[in-house]
């Protein structure tokens, strides 16, 4: 069986790539490279002996994309591909829109033309907006007032509706907390182009020396101990929980949360890391960064009741990797 895997080259791609490699599934990729490098393409055969057909294009180009289904048949597709800072959105906000959408229709289009009928889809937590956790499902959706929420938002939206009127077309939405970690080899991992924007690229990057400080955004939210807390997952689990998507994909419109159920404040995790890595991770409280929320974390019942997949890897695993990763691997 094929599977695309728009984006495939990137944090969450590479690493579901490897875990499809592993479930015997063949693997076609296509990436723009605007955040991830070539170079993973080798490191995923190093890991799986395995090297995917890769196409270096633009998920928007709607020619381009139906040259890969007239190639190719698909037993499904992964849809990661897409832009993804939540700051940068604010200052971008018609890239995000354009290409965010525009590849979930290009790519829903070409589905229904060449009879693909599983489509699973990178969604995020940011789609509840502020909302209290645990985070469920059923909520209503209230995306925050950043145009990367939206675009997941209008997303799901457009493949819900395509969904209910294409009734061989079976759609997974899966929300991700915050992914984290890296593969156990360390040649695959997080590795953001520029300053890291998310906080465990920016601790291994201290660590490493790479940057000065870590700066703590607030240390006055109503937590355990003042600093913001997360949902953190690692993306080895995430990747597991993408093949069982996919494996349990048969009609109609699934949403599911992809998380650990339980919150780690950011002070939890930096010292996990400096404790089960043995380095130092210099930092400093600043003030709290416009659009946090101070806690977020899931409800992950659904998944594990439908799906029979929890997540199973610790904190203590993700630093690990992470640290790993961020080492240059074996
Ligand atoms: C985590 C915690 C920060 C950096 C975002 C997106 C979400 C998803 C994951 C795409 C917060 C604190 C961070 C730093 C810090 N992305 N922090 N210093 O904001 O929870 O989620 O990334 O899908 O959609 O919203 O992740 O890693 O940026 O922040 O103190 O230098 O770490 O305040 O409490 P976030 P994050």
């Amino acid at each position: 069986m094929t599977i695309l895997v728009t984006g495939g080259l990137g944090f969450i791609g590479s690493h579901t790539v490897v875990e499809l490699i592993k479930n015997n599934y063949e693997v076609v990729i296509a990436d723009n490279l605007a955040n991830s490098k070539l170079e993973v393409l080798e490191r995923l055969y190093q890991i799986t002996g395995v090297r995917p057909i890769f196409y270096q294009i633009d998920v928007t180009d709607e020619a381009l994309v139906e040259e890969i289904f007239r190639k190719h048949k698909f037993a499904g597709l992964i849809h990661f591909a897409g832009l993804k800072a939540v700051g940068e959105s604010v200052e971008k906000p018609l890239d995000y829109y354009y290409n965010n959408i525009v590849s979930t229709m290009v790519l829903s289009k070409m589905c229904l033309r060449y009879q693909v009928d599983k489509f699973v889809f990178s969604s995020s937590a940011t789609v509840y907006g502020e909302q209290p956790s645990p985070l469920r499902e059923d909520m209503e959706l209230k995306p925050r007032t950043n145009p990367y929420g939206e675009t997941k938002a209008i997303s799901e939206r457009i493949l819900i509706d395509t969904a209910r009127a294409n009734e061989n077309f079976a759609v997974s939405l899966l929300r991700y907390f915050n992914p984290i970690g890296a593969h156990e080899s360390g040649l695959i991992g997080e590795d953001p182009n520029g300053i890291p924007n998310n906080l465990m690229p920016f601790v291994t990057k201290v660590a490493k020396g790479l940057l000065v400080k870590l700066s703590v955004f607030g240390h006055d939210y109503d937590t355990v101990d003042g600093t913001g807390v997360r949902d953190y997952i690692h993306v080895v689990d995430l990747a597991r929980g993408h093949v069982r998507a996919i494996e349990g994909l048969d009609t109609g419109v699934s949403i599911y949360n992809l998380g650990t159920g339980k919150g780690t404040s950011v002070l939890e995790l930096v010292n996990a890391f400096i404790r089960v890595n043995g380095v130092d991770v210099p930092y400093e409280f600043v003030g709290r960064r416009s659009g946090d929320v101070a806690t977020c974390f899931a409800d992950v019942s659904k998944v594990e009741r439908e799906l029979g997949w929890k997540a199973e890897l610790t904190i203590e695993d993700m630093v690990r990797d992470a640290w790993g990763f961020e080492q240059g691997g074996e």
